[in-house]
């Protein structure tokens, strides 16, 4: 599929989204895990709600990690008027973005627009014997919303994808499922909580134990009041604020009923173990 080979340990993570704590504080947390920058991939929208773009962009690019476009990078190269996120005309995260957006879009430099020109759209890779795909949101529309619960979806975007893994992220919360022996990874976002009722963040860790490759999700925790506080000197004293605190999204409009129920229920972090595959236990 690819000539990358990754050897894990491998980090995942999506949307910084703006948050310029968050995305330090998962940093810090690649280097006390000996996670080098050449081994952890973000699947995009590193800019969107929260109250420091540019400086988010500078220090992702700082890092040096993978970096995959998402919806938020494809607009803002262009200085497009919208953030594309596929929310619906008139609803709660609609109207929210007619403030965001446009905050960040004023604050981009030519150098992070030219940054986020030259992202990919996608990445190839192998881990573990294993061919892996990242994506923003769907294998081939950008801003589609994958959930969880929409098996049928899920199965489809998986055959589609033409790998054994799809990692993605746009939707906002983790998940791990398998399906007919495929694997869609949503290791969730870090710049927003994950709407199950505490303020921390969410990301991946793929790594082996034994003969055996572990997919797993993972709480980090941050300095969310000064995510929040940074986001109302910035005249953004609104629901995206407040859901950094409270844990709780501003709108449930993009969730499926399933996981529209399940606000407010804590998250356990979760862990799929699958063979690693011959070619490369005999390369290990
Ligand atoms: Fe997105």
């Amino acid at each position: 599929m690819t000539d990358l080979v990754l050897q894990p340990p491998v980090l995942v993570f999506g949307g910084p989204y703006s948050n310029l704590r968050a995305l330090l504080a998962l940093r810090q947390r690649a280097e006390d895990l000996d996670i080098p920058p050449s081994h952890c991939i973000c699947t995009g929208d590193v800019v969107a709600y929260c109250a420091e773009p540019e400086d988010t962009a500078a220090a992702i690019r700082d890092w040096g990690c993978h970096v995959i476009a998402g919806n938020c990078e494809e607009q803002l190269a262009d200085a497009s008027d919208t953030c594309a996120c596929g929310f619906e005309e008139g609803s709660e995260c609609d109207r929210l973005a007619k403030g965001w957006y446009p905050f960040a879009n004023a604050r981009m430099s030519p150098a992070s627009r030219a940054w986020m020109a030259a992202l990919p759209k996608t990445l190839t890779c192998t881990i573990g014997g294993w061919s892996v795909r990242v994506v923003h949101g769907g294998v081939d529309v950008i801003n589609t919303f994958i959930f969880a619960s929409e098996r049928a979806a899920l199965a489809a975007e998986l055959e589609r994808s033409g790998a054994d893994i799809v990692i993605a992220g746009h939707a906002g919360v983790p998940f791990i499922e398998r399906i007919d022996g495929r694997v869609w990874f949503n290791p969730g976002v870090i710049g927003m909580p994950a709407n199950d009722g505490t303020p921390d963040v969410w990301y991946g860790l793929i790594r082996l134990e034994d003969d055996d490759l572990l997919i797993a999700t993972r709480r980090l925790a941050y300095d969310h009041h000064g995510a929040a506080a940074a986001m109302r000197r910035s005249g953004h004293a609104n629901g995206y604020a407040r859901t950094l605190v409270t844990g709780l999204w501003p709108s449930l409009d993009v969730f499926p009923p399933a996981e529209r129920a399940a606000t407010g229920g804590r998250l356990r972090p979760r862990t799929l173990r699958l063979p690693i595959r011959t070619a490369a236990r005999a390369a290990g």
